[in-house]
This record gives structure tokens, C-alpha cells and sequence, in this order.
């Protein structure tokens, strides 16, 4: 195993546009239920800080506009707006899809680091960073610059892949070496090439906020006991399975326990404020 992104790009943006050629986050299976569980923090917390709601709203790897469309439906009519930047095609294709009549929102296909590299200082009231990292080798660079766009007084929200969701996947699929990299690293090809993985603990996101001048408000597990079809998670709870009643009541209990086990999550979601 090499340490750091060896960096092949290419190889590794192909990959993931074939992924997200295929995996819609909006329809597959589980993921709108996980959905309404990261607004379950996220739109409080928007309420809170921008009663107004006229804000600028960053949605950096929007994907299919799974977060983009509610968060443009909040901010419309009050001169709120959202921009969503994302690199693969496809996917821009369909969040535009579910856009339309929506004034508000503004797609860009781009690559997030290049794009947020260009925008001004203190430009955005709130970024979301969503399910991104896991496959972002240059998330940290990222967070300097998220840092640096967004308006003191803004938040951030953003998620990481546990590192506690990697090891129960690696053990699960009996793959003990990969779990000794799971465990002993934080980056890296741990289901081979050419997609190169990171994934997180609370205390290496809040070294990195430390570095990038980001105070973190909270640490959230998203799927504290759930998860997709191939997820070890996903052997205890699959939401997909459940009614509207249980899922509710899933709901409850999840987020009731996201703080005391925020490692523990499928992903790791932090709450960052610009101070
Ligand atoms: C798992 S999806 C999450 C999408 C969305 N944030 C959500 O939660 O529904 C990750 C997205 O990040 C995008 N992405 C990955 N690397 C990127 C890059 N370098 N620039 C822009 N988007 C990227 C992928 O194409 C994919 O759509």
C-alpha cells in the first residue's frame, strides 16, 4: 500500500463516473430515507441561523440533486439560491431533470476542487459537502478551500465515511488485510484499483477543521443501525424494507443515538461552522 493519492486522476474519475452513471441517489433503494435523516440536521440548523432563508447555498458533488431540490424549495421565493457542482454528466443531467420550474438553482459541471478554487472569498452563506470524501482523494485541500468561500457566520455540513463502517465491511467480505488498512490508514485502494477510498474517525475530521480554521458544532452517525442491501449495516435494518410507520420509528431511535455513536455511523456527518 502506498501512502497518499499515487495519482492517477483519470483512472479514477472514470471509475466513478461509471459508478454514477448507474447509482442514482435519489431513487436506489435506502437512500432517500438517509436523505430526510441528514435534513433532519441540516434544515434546523438552516432555519436557525437564516430565518430570512435568502442565502447562497453550495452543493459541491450534488449528484442527481438529491439535497440540491429540497434545499432549493427552501430558499425559494426568498431570494434564496443553490448552485450544485458536479463532475459526472449523467447525474447533472437528471438533478436538472428534477430542477426544472425551480428558478433558483444553478448547475455547473466541474470538478469541485477547480471550482471552488475560483470563487471569491466568503461567497456562500452554507456549503454541503455530502457523501463525497469517501471517493475525493483531495479532501483536504478541499476543506481549505470550503473554509475560505464560505461567509464567517456560515455553516458547513459535511460527511465522511467511518472508518467503523470500513472495518465491518472488510470483515464482513473476510478480507482481514483490508481490514488491517482499514484500521491502520485512512486512505487508499482497500477494494483495489483504481478508485482510491478515505474514510474517517470524529477526531481526524476535528484535526482537519482545527487546521482549516473550522470550529465543528456537531458530529452526527448517519446509519447508526441501518444500511443498504450491501452494507453489513444493512443485515441489521434496511430502511428500504421497512413501511413509512417503521422507518419513522427507525428514524427516531437513529438520531436519538447519531451523537453518542457518530463513529459508528455509515458515514460521519460534521455540522462546521466559520467563525
Ligand atoms: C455518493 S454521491 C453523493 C451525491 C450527493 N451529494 C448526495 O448525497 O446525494 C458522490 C458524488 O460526488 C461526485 N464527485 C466525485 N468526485 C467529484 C469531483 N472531483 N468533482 C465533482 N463531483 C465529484 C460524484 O460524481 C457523485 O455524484
Amino acid at each position: 500500500m502506498r501512502e497518499g493519492f499515487p495519482g492517477d486522476t483519470d483512472a479514477h474519475n472514470r471509475a466513478i463516473r461509471e459508478t454514477m452513471r448507474k447509482y442514482d441517489m435519489v431513487t436506489s433503494p435506502g437512500e432517500a430515507y438517509y436523505a430526510r435523516q441528514y435534513l433532519h440536521w441540516i434544515v434546523p440548523e438552516l432555519d436557525r441561523r437564516f430565518p430570512g432563508r435568502g442565502i447562497k447555498i453550495l452543493d459541491l458533488g450534488c449528484g442527481q440533486g438529491r439535497f440540491t431540490v429540497p434545499l432549493a424549495h427552501w430558499a425559494s421565493g426568498c431570494g434564496g439560491e443553490v448552485v450544485g457542482v458536479e463532475l459526472v454528466g449523467e447525474a447533472l443531467e437528471r438533478a436538472k431533470e428534477r430542477c426544472r420550474g425551480l428558478a433558483n438553482v444553478r448547475l455547473v459541471q466541474d470538478d469541485i476542487l477547480h471550482f471552488t478554487s475560483k470563487q471569491e472569498e466568503a461567497s456562500f452563506d452554507a456549503i454541503l459537502f455530502i457523501e463525497v470524501s469517501f471517493f475525493f482523494p483531495h479532501w483536504k485541500p478541499l476543506m481549505t478551500h470550503m473554509a475560505r468561500v464560505v461567509r464567517p457566520g456560515g455553516v458547513i455540513f459535511a460527511s465522511f465515511r467511518s472508518q467503523y463502517y470500513n472495518l465491518l465491511q472488510t470483515v464482513w467480505s473476510w478480507r482481514w488485510e483490508a481490514a488491517k488498512i482499514a484500521l491502520e490508514k485512512r486512505e487508499g485502494y482497500l477494494w483495489g484499483e483504481p478508485v482510491w477510498y478515505t474514510w474517517q474517525t470524529p477526531e481526524d475530521i476535528i484535526g482537519v477543521c482545527r487546521e482549516v480554521g473550522l470550529e465543528v458544532l456537531a458530529m452526527r452517525g448517519i446509519g447508526v443501525c441501518s444500511g443498504l442491501e450491501e452494507d453489513p449495516l444493512g443485515t441489521i435494518m434496511r430502511p428500504s424494507e421497512l413501511s413509512q410507520e417503521d422507518q419513522e420509528r427507525l428514524m427516531e431511535i437513529e438520531c436519538a443515538a447519531a451523537e453518542a455513536y457518530a463513529a459508528c455511523g455509515r458515514y460521519i456527518l460534521a455540522t462546521l461552522e466559520k467563525p
